[in-house]
């Protein structure tokens, strides 16, 4: 029985295929599956539904404070809601993934959202986290540390075949919300310097699972 504890970060931009890797890997290894940019959206949300402005960081702050946020871990499906209210279908609309980078870019929303994450992972032992700074502030000691990358055509035709959109416009919508998310001045995307960086562009997803198996297996970890 696999029960001990493992923690894998899964860093990398939109499009990179995070949450198909993340969700296939983390039922692989028995293990709970955090997606921390629904928690980013799912504040996001709130901060939208209660009309605050979005560039004023101190009532962004009240919403995100107030706001109940419940998300589930199970890979098989996990549950997001904001005051008992479920958001799993609003936060991937156009609204919420344009207001998003504008929410998480404020300091004291990720201070927060961040020690959830880490009470979050301590609470589950084993898990795969998923999202743009687990293995740098996050999960620093996380016991394998992935950045996934492709190219930015690849990531356009995934995120377009996902929700149906325009590929020329979710390509600009990537290009924006990873300078947005690059650039900022709290926790950017970044990787960390002992993570493994895997280009997926030429690869399928069970290639990349297989290789992050590989991957523990050589550490001894699962
Ligand atoms: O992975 P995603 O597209 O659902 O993430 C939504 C946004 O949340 C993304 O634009 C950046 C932000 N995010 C973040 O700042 N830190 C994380 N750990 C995860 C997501």
């Amino acid at each position: 029985v696999r029960t001990g504890r493992c923690v894998v970060a899964v860093d990398g931009p939109s499009g990179s295929g995070k949450s198909t890797v993340s969700r296939r890997l983390a039922t692989q290894l028995a293990a709970r599956y955090l997606d921390t940019g629904a928690m980013y959206r799912a504040v996001t949300w709130a901060v939208l539904r209660s009309g605050v402005d979005l560039t004023d960081p101190v009532a962004v702050t009240k919403v995100a404070t107030e706001a109940d946020l419940v998300i589930g871990t199970d890979p098989a499906g996990y549950p997001v809601s904001v005051d008992g209210v479920g958001v799993e279908a609003a936060i991937r609309g156009p609204e919420v993934t344009g207001a998003v980078s504008a929410v998480s870019a404020v300091p004291a929303v990720r201070a927060l959202l961040v020690a959830r994450q880490r009470d979050m992972i301590a609470a589950a032992g084993r898990i795969v986290v998923e999202g743009r700074d687990i293995g740098s502030v996050v999960a620093p000691d996380a016991d394998l540390k992935v950045y996934l990358t492709a190219s930015a055509d690849a990531r356009a035709r995934r995120r377009s075949a996902e929700d149906a959109s325009d590929v020329t416009a979710t390509a600009a919508d990537l290009a924006r919300r990873d300078r947005l998310d690059s650039t900022r001045a709290a926790d950017p995307l970044r990787q960390a310097p002992d993570a493994v960086e895997l280009d997926t562009t030429e690869l399928g997803i069970d290639e990349v699972v297989a290789r992050l198996r590989e991957l523990l297996n050589s550490k001894g970890i699962a």
